[in-house]
């Protein structure tokens, strides 16, 4: 009915990262005014909702506690429900509201800033971890390598924009090579910051674009490599894509590629579902909520939560 975003980017820019003291913050002065602008462009009062979720992880630790808080005492007050959701099952339910015919089982590709995995969904209720990532997560990659390169935070959307002006195939990166379907970026990370640190200091000239598509080529080499052989192991006919890094262009039509050709049925959500929102929360809630998966209001923030 409404899904209100408050983002903090602009705040965060000029630091280079997130600053999880000034997020906190901003989280405990945005918060009523977001759910209020939230009540209100659903046409609704306050009093009509009848459950509550909210994510209590993974995350920063300040801004769930915000989140968490705000829940525990609406559910209290308004004597409903309360749902505690995980963020990253919530990115995987984003592709219900994007495409509401979309039905478990399915195999999920889940990337975002703090987690790269490959799960099985079986139905609504029932996941599968088949793999994650040993080191950085795929968006942890990007915003680092962004960050060497001057880029401004965060560094995703900025190496997306620059690889489409370079040569993907420019510059031979490694590819990582890890068992079954887990991944690990951090060799692929150094490998780029070796590259950038001896052209500078062998005076030579560097082609950014060049960096940036080769590097992306790489990371979604690994993703969709993983993604496709997870799928066809367990004979899943439908890909779904989630997490922040799904809003790539690259990767989104790297893989949609690669269904067309393979078969697969592939999902994807729209751009504003693939970050960070509440609508995929309250979403992986009501899935919740069928199964009577409610919290109790001792509902602690839980910042390093597994996918499971
Ligand atoms: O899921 P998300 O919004 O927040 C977390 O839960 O982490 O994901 C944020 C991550 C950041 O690392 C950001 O750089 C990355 O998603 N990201 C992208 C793109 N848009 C966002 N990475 C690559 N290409 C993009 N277009
Ligand atoms: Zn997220």
């Amino acid at each position: 009915m409404s899904n209100v975003i408050s983002t903090q980017i602009p705040i965060h820019q000029k630091f280079g990262g997130v600053v999880p003291e000034i997020a906190s913050r901003k989280h405990i002065v945005n918060i009523m005014p977001v759910i209020d602008e939230a009540v209100s462009k659903a046409g609704i009062k306050l009093e009509e909702i009848n459950q509550i979720a909210v994510t209590y992880g993974p995350g920063l630790v300040g801004a769930l506690l915000v989140g968490v808080s705000a829940a525990k005492a609406l559910s209290f007050a308004l004597k409903i429900p309360l749902i505690a959701v995980n963020h990253l099952q919530g990115h995987i339910f984003a592709n219900f509201l994007s495409e509401p015919t979309l039905e478990p089982p399915f195999l999920a590709l889940v990337v975002s800033g703090g987690h790269s995995a490959i799960i099985r969904q079986k139905n609504y209720n029932d996941f599968e971890l088949l793999g994650q990532t040993r080191d950085d997560a795929a968006g942890e990659a990007f915003d680092k390598i962004a960050r060497v390169m001057n880029l401004p935070y965060p560094g995703g959307p900025e190496i997306d924009k620059l690889a489409k002006i370079g040569n993907p195939d420019a510059i031979e990166f490694p590819r990582p090579k890890v068992s079954d379907f887990d991944f690990s970026f951090s060799g692929l990370k150094s490998a780029v910051l070796n590259f950038l640190n001896t052209a500078e200091m062998k005076g030579e000239k560097i082609n950014p674009a060049d960096v940036a598509a080769s590097f992306q080529k790489a990371v979604i080499d690994s993703l969709v490599d993983k993604t496709v052989s997870a799928a066809e192991k367990f004979n899943l006919k439908k890909i779904v894509l989630a997490g922040g890094v799904a809003a790539n262009s690259s990767l989104e039509s790297t893989l949609r590629k690669i269904c067309t050709e393979k078969n697969f049925e592939f999902f994807y959500p729209s751009k504003i579902l693939c970050t960070d929102n509440a609508a995929m929360i309250a979403c992986r809630g009501y899935y919740q909520s069928l199964e009577k998966n409610f919290a109790t209001n001792n509902l602690n923030a839980v910042p390093n939560l597994g996918i499971l």
